[in-house]
């Protein structure tokens, strides 16, 4: 990896592509480059500033008076010619505008109403596991992660949504978040036989009754939403959900099974698999970039970064800072404090839905921990290339059922 200083001494430049397929299926090392660098650098590749140092991310995705979110969260600013598209109605407003919204949603995501879910996801993850381990060889990330999530989450909100146009979709979102390279523009042709389908099935009259999509197109019939927004809102809601909670997953069975003594340890407590997902998501951060626009000028790390400037905020890297995590590289699931991760943002904007996709980690990897005495890699995994997401294409395991 090559930093190098440019004329102003105290901006380093980081020469190399984060969104390169090969930095993409292992960005380890450019992280580590991006960090030692300095607190804040300038990514010459894209013209745009970076940060990989937890101190200096976990500011930025926070401090929303100085970093806003109305520039758009991914690397084009959405309000600039050329780039406009509608923005997410939650995710791309400061408050207070946003406060509004989220308090609107937060009535929706109640415990009580997060609670009522837990039955239905619990008995999915025991039926799935069954299978799974009958079948003693199976992919970890297409027939364990995707199947879950594919079968409580999508339904939870209210949607049926078919395995091809899920991936091509979150693909879709999660490059474009990214820069314009050809990932993107792939990602955008393959999605778009299933474009008018996904508009269709996020209005209210397409919402399966009893899910989270139903109470916000109610919310918005009660006045408690703008007109007009629930339908936003429902989008923001599904692709913030599916593909980060398939890769967390995913993530915890990899990291698992590399390491027998972390298997035995989850066996020996099953209730260890909410803190087994958390640090699977601090080691392989689902969501690894995010970005924001600054509002008036903003000093960050000894930098003074001029008004209306893009950056990026490498939560990937944040999550393997070694300032912030002592022995960042290694999963360990009795880690202290590893849900000081940033995998779900920091501050206003901190995931809505952190509570769901917990409880669905937690169901299938305890309901797999119950009955798997021994976890392992049948063959090597392989990582899907995608802009701002660390994803799993495959991961091949066997298990040993337990007697
Ligand atoms: C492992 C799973 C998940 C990860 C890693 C994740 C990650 C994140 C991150 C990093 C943010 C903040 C983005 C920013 O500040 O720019 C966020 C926000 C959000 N997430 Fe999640 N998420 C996950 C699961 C979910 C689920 C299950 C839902 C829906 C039930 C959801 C819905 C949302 C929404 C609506 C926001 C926007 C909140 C706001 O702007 O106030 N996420 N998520």
């Amino acid at each position: 990896m090559t930093a190098t200083t440019t004329t102003r001494p105290e901006l380093p430049v980081v020469h190399d592509d984060p969104f390169s397929v090969d930095v993409l299926r292992d960005p380890y090392p450019f992280f580590s480059a991006l960090r030692d660098a300095g607190p804040v650098v300038w990514l010459a590749h894209h013209g745009i500033y970076a940060t990989g140092r937890h101190t200096e991310v976990a500011t930025v995705l926070s401090q929303w008076a100085r970093f806003t979110n109305e520039g758009g969260a991914g690397m084009a600013d959405i309000r600039k010619p050329g780039n406009w598209r509608p923005a997410s109605v939650i995710l791309e407003v400061d408050p207070p505008a946003h406060t509004e919204v989220r308090a609107a949603l937060q009535k929706i995501l109640s415990p009580l109403v997060v609670r009522q879910w837990r039955e239905k996801f619990q008995a999915a993850a025991e039926e799935l596991a069954d299978a799974l381990v009958a079948s003693r060889e199976f992919d970890g990330a297409r027939d364990a992660a995707e199947a879950f999530v594919l079968s409580v989450f999508p339904p939870a909100v209210g949607i049926h949504i078919p395995r091809e146009n899920a991936q091509a979709i979150g693909d879709m979102n999660f490059n474009a978040i990214g820069p314009n390279n050809e990932l993107t523009q792939a990602a955008a042709a393959r999605a778009q036989p299933y474009m008018k389908w996904y508009e269709d099935s996020l209005k209210r009259e397409a919402m399966l009754p009893g899910g989270f999509g139903e109470l916000i197109h109610q919310a918005e019939d009660q006045g408690l939403l703008q007109k007009g927004f629930a339908a936003n809102l429902t989008r923001s809601f599904l692709r913030g959900g599916m593909d980060t909670t398939i890769s967390g997953i995913s993530a915890a069975l990899h990291a698992l099974a590399q390491d027998p003594d972390q298997w035995a340890l989850l066996r020996s407590d099953p209730a260890l698999a909410r803190g087994a997902f958390d640090e699977a998501i601090r080691f392989e951060a689902p969501v690894q970039v995010m970005f924001r626009t600054t509002r008036e000028g903003a000093e960050l790390g000894g930098v003074a970064l001029a008004p209306d400037t893009k950056i990026a905020a490498f939560i990937g890297s944040a999550n393997r800072d070694p300032d912030k995590w002592p022995d960042a590289d290694r999963f360990d699931l009795r880690r202290q404090g590893a849900g000081q991760h940033l995998a779900f943002g920091q501050g206003a904007h901190v995931c809505i839905g952190q509570m769901i996709a917990r409880l669905e980690a937690e169901c299938l990897l305890g309901a797999l921990a119950r009955r798997v005495k021994r976890l392992s890699l049948a063959g090597p995994p392989v990582h899907r290339p995608v802009n701002t997401l660390r994803t799993l294409d495959r991961l091949p395991l066997v298990v040993e059922a337990a007697a």
